[in-house]
């Protein structure tokens, strides 16, 4: 009987409450008529005389205890009650919120895209995870073509039909396919390919496709296009220049420089002292895509251009090294803090 009793007092010493349940719990099993305390002042009464004499003490301080705790117990929830109840006091100053700020890279790329919405063009969107088709065959990529190289393009391991898509282009194909001409659409995104990283190559980028199509595209309309462009975004004194290039997807296809803007064409290390940066890949759309696409290259041409917003990024902020733009350091970000387009 003794060691019962000190047992039970044991357990209800170590038992908390943090809710109305467990209240619940603690008269249940100790404190109710049913519960432990009373089955042994039940056993207690049917024991002999002199045992009673030794036992009745230590019983009743066990009662007393449990009976105390249970009080105990009901002040502590009805406080922590009125504490959630409390009304908030809306006189008290609020927590200063903390803002975030708009990545550089999406500053850049908004920007571009409302230079080309005021042109007319809409914005078209692909999958990242891209198949053979969109991303490199109605681009008119041969089947040997050193770009489909395991050391540009990252496969899927299950099905190399499958991969992260290596540029914007294949948004063409898909809006190509799904809409007729006239088409003018801007399509920014992401592009992986599988190169070391450094200050100056990442495994991942951004692009900004832009694509027309409709009668009677020619050369000139995009090279006018592309000039009000950079005017709009580096400045009224910024010259274009086009080199001759070569895209399996476009012809004739061209590489576009402009003004190197950190020594204004005077020659520099960003510009390895030519005065021109290179900051896109443009040309007219190869027949054979159009064909590709259901579009008719009789009917009608048009012109495709690409361009890297990392780069675009690096001249307008001159930021040194790409990986800044993926390791997420405030002191970095904050920055372009307060920049709201
Ligand atoms: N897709 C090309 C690249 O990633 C850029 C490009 C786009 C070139 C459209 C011509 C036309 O380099």
């Amino acid at each position: 009987m003794k060691e019962k009793i000190e047992s039970l007092l044991e357990e209800i010493k170590k038992f908390q409450i943090q809710t109305e349940e467990e209240l619940d719990n603690f008269r249940r099993n100790f404190t109710n008529k049913k519960g432990r305390i009373n089955d042994l002042v039940t056993e207690f009464r049917s024991l002999p005389g002199e045992v009673k004499r030794e036992v009745g003490k230590p019983l009743n301080e066990l009662k007393e205890f449990a009976k105390g705790r249970l009080e105990d117990f009901q002040r502590q929830l009805k406080a922590s009650q009125q504490v959630a109840n409390k009304p908030h006091d809306l006189t008290l100053p609020g927590e200063p919120g903390v803002a975030g700020t708009r990545h550089p890279l999406s500053i850049v790329q908004n920007k571009i895209v409302s230079i080309f919405e005021r042109l007319g063009y809409t914005i078209a969107e692909g999958p990242e995870v891209e198949d053979d088709f969109h991303n490199f065959t109605a681009l008119n990529f041969p089947e040997n073509h050193p770009a489909r190289d395991m050391q540009d393009t990252f496969f899927v391991k299950r099905d190399p039909d499958f991969m992260l898509r290596t540029h914007t282009s294949s948004v063409q194909v898909r809006v190509m396919e799904n809409e007729e001409p006239p088409i003018r659409v801007l399509a920014p995104g992401r592009v992986y390919r599988n190169e070391a990283i450094s200050a100056r190559a990442h495994c991942f980028f951004h692009q900004v496709e832009g694509l027309v199509v409709d009668e009677g595209i020619s050369f000139a309309d995009m090279k006018q296009s592309l000039l009000y462009f950079v005017r709009e975004i580096f400045g009224a004194d910024i010259e274009i220049q086009l080199r001759p290039s070569y895209f399996p997807f476009t012809e004739i296809s061209a590489e576009m420089d402009v003004t190197c803007l950190i020594c204004k064409g005077k020659g520099c290390n960003v510009c390895k002292y030519t005065g021109w940066v290179e900051i896109m890949g443009c040309g007219m759309v190869d027949p054979n895509v159009l064909a590709n696409c259901n579009i008719d290259p009789e009917k009608y041409s048009g012109f495709a251009f690409g361009m890297g917003v990392e780069r675009i990024a690096q001249l307008l902020y001159r930021v040194p090294d790409l990986r800044l733009y993926s390791q997420n350091d405030v002191r970095f970000l904050r920055q372009w803090e307060g920049i709201s387009i």
